[in-house]
């Protein structure tokens, strides 16, 4: 309990750009916090840490899950939020980031952002004392790695000695995953078509935890293969929001090996659970029989995104 309180006061005032600047104790305590808020609201207990304070959002890509369970994260937390249109600001006209960031942090209490570059993330967070949250960037999608552990937490009840198996675009969400499976105690494989790398820093990243706790980081080219002995089966989209139009048709020719189907769970350990952060694409990257199957858990999954998000607002903001 008292490590709690210690982390707890740690917490207050940070940014939540990337997970990588947290100590995996501190993740743990953002989940345990996130399950005690579902447990909360389970109940019809309301808790309202947030009362008084105004949180913005602006988002430069479409958001379904994040932006709903942000606002209504805040709204049961007891504080008020505003969805910032990007080309209704004036950032559109040209106004700097160094300007509205420093305007912003007068008026609000936190900013919550998703854009392109992890750097306009950092840049917003430069010029602003209240926290900032990546909602996802190109890099790192934080918000959604938390729900992930929480997901598996609850349906495994361990991290540790899991094997995970990730199939999709080499992008946010596999990055985070690298970021947190390997120091969460799992086995991550990668099966995904030549030519598909992570970022490299991230990789590193990765690397170094799976040493350090003395689990598997792979990438491996044959999705058969990879699932053999699965506890987690984890797809994502082929073509991240972003990616240029032209390149759908060649990643949906490279990919089209890698959807997985009921015959690739039944690869996997009997009792394997199927995960996605949606928006999925059927007849894609999964088949509607396995989405739609006894191995899926993507609603709860998308469901843990509001609790453990509540978490990070409850434990950041000041
Ligand atoms: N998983 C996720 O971030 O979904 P949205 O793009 O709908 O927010
Ligand atoms: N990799 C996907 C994740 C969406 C939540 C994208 O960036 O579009």
């Amino acid at each position: 309990m008292s490590m709690y309180m210690n982390i707890r006061s740690r917490l207050k005032g940070r940014d939540f750009i990337t997970t990588r600047d947290f100590t995996r104790e501190e993740i743990e305590f953002l989940i345990e916090y996130a399950f005690e808020l579902k447990k909360l609201r389970t109940l019809g207990i309301s808790y309202k840490p947030l009362k008084g304070r105004s949180i913005a959002m602006l988002f430069r890509k479409p958001s379904t899950r994040t932006r709903v369970s942000f606002q209504v994260a805040i709204h049961e937390l007891g504080g008020t939020s505003f969805y910032l249109r990007p080309e209704e600001m004036q950032l559109a006209r040209g106004e700097p980031i160094k300007d509205t960031a420093r305007v912003l942090d007068r008026y609000v209490h936190g900013f919550v952002i998703r854009t392109f570059e992890q750097e306009e993330v950092v840049e917003f967070a430069r010029y602003m004392n209240h926290p900032v949250i990546n909602a996802l960037t190109d890099l790192e999608h934080p918000c959604q790695v938390l729900a992930d552990l929480m997901t598996i937490k609850e349906k495994k009840g361990r991290w540790e000695g899991l094997k995970m198996v990730y199939t999709g675009d080499v992008w946010n969400v596999a990055h985070s995953l690298i970021i947190e499976a390997p120091r969460f105690g799992m086995d991550l494989v990668l099966a995904v078509p030549k030519g598909y790398e992570p970022n490299e820093e991230i990789w590193r990243w990765g690397e170094q935890e799976a040493r350090k706790r003395g689990t598997r980081l792979e990438i491996t080219h044959d999705l058969r293969e990879a699932v053999k002995g699965a506890d987690i089966v984890y797809a994502n989209t082929w073509w991240s929001m972003g990616k240029p139009e032209t390149e759908k048709e060649k990643r949906a020719k490279d990919f089209r090996p890698f959807t997985v189907t009921p015959e690739i769970m039944s690869l996997a350990k009997p009792d394997a659970i199927f995960m996605h952060c949606l928006p999925a694409y059927r007849g894609n990257e999964m088949t509607e029989e396995v989405i739609e199957g006894r191995w899926s858990v993507v609603f709860d999954q998308a469901e843990n995104r509001l609790h453990t998000e509540k978490a990070v607002l409850a434990a950041i903001i000041p």
